[in-house]
């Protein structure tokens, strides 16, 4: 009758899943099956990809701060995800969480319909230009993501090199990315 289970109390579920919303996991996903995807996210994480979400994103930061990295055509904006933030995404804004320590996020989003594709994005850290996109259709949000970073982390310094401006994108190195990105732009 009750497919996904009887209510269950949030803060019991957060105790037990503690370990792990933390490196090296650091989400966890309520409810398998159900057409909503529930999850915790947890801090610190950084990250250099940009997610390309064809259905809509919900956020409440219930738990220290984050921000999400926007890139829109080019150019780069940094949100504030703060303590007690909520925030509703529209589809296809691409985004990349960066979250401090000890911090969580309620993220709620949808199973895709099929045909509808999500992607992950690496974009240049000082012109903006999109240096690699890979498109996918999303079955689950646990397994799906790691071959997508995997197949862009061995791609060769060529395969990296923006384009537009010939800065090579740091890869697997989120660091580097991010420095790089600070010494181009003030966000
Ligand atoms: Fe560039």
């Amino acid at each position: 009758m009750y497919k996904y289970g009887r209510p269950l109390n949030f803060q019991r579920w957060l105790d037990d899943n503690a370990h792990l919303l933390k490196p090296p996991v650091g989400n966890q996903q309520i409810w398998k099956d159900g057409d909503f995807m529930v999850t915790v996210v947890g801090g610190p994480n950084q990250r250099s990809d940009f997610h390309d979400d064809p259905i809509e994103e919900f956020f409440y930061q219930f738990k220290g701060n984050a921000h999400l990295l926007m890139w829109d055509r080019g150019q780069y904006e940094k949100v504030p995800l703060k303590e007690g933030d909520m925030f509703l995404m529209a589809p296809h804004t691409f985004h990349s969480p960066q979250r401090e320590e000890n911090s969580l996020c309620l993220v709620i989003e949808r199973q895709r319909p099929k045909g509808q594709q999500d992607a992950l994005q690496w974009c240049c850290a000082s012109c903006g230009t999109m240096v690699k996109r890979y498109e996918f259709q999303l079955e689950s949000i646990v397994e799906d993501l790691l071959p997508v970073y995997e197949r862009f982390y061995s791609t060769s310094e060529a395969e990296r090199t923006c384009p537009n401006c010939g800065l090579v994108h740091a890869g697997r190195d989120f660091q580097t990315w991010h420095s790089d990105l600070n010494k181009a732009h003030k966000l």
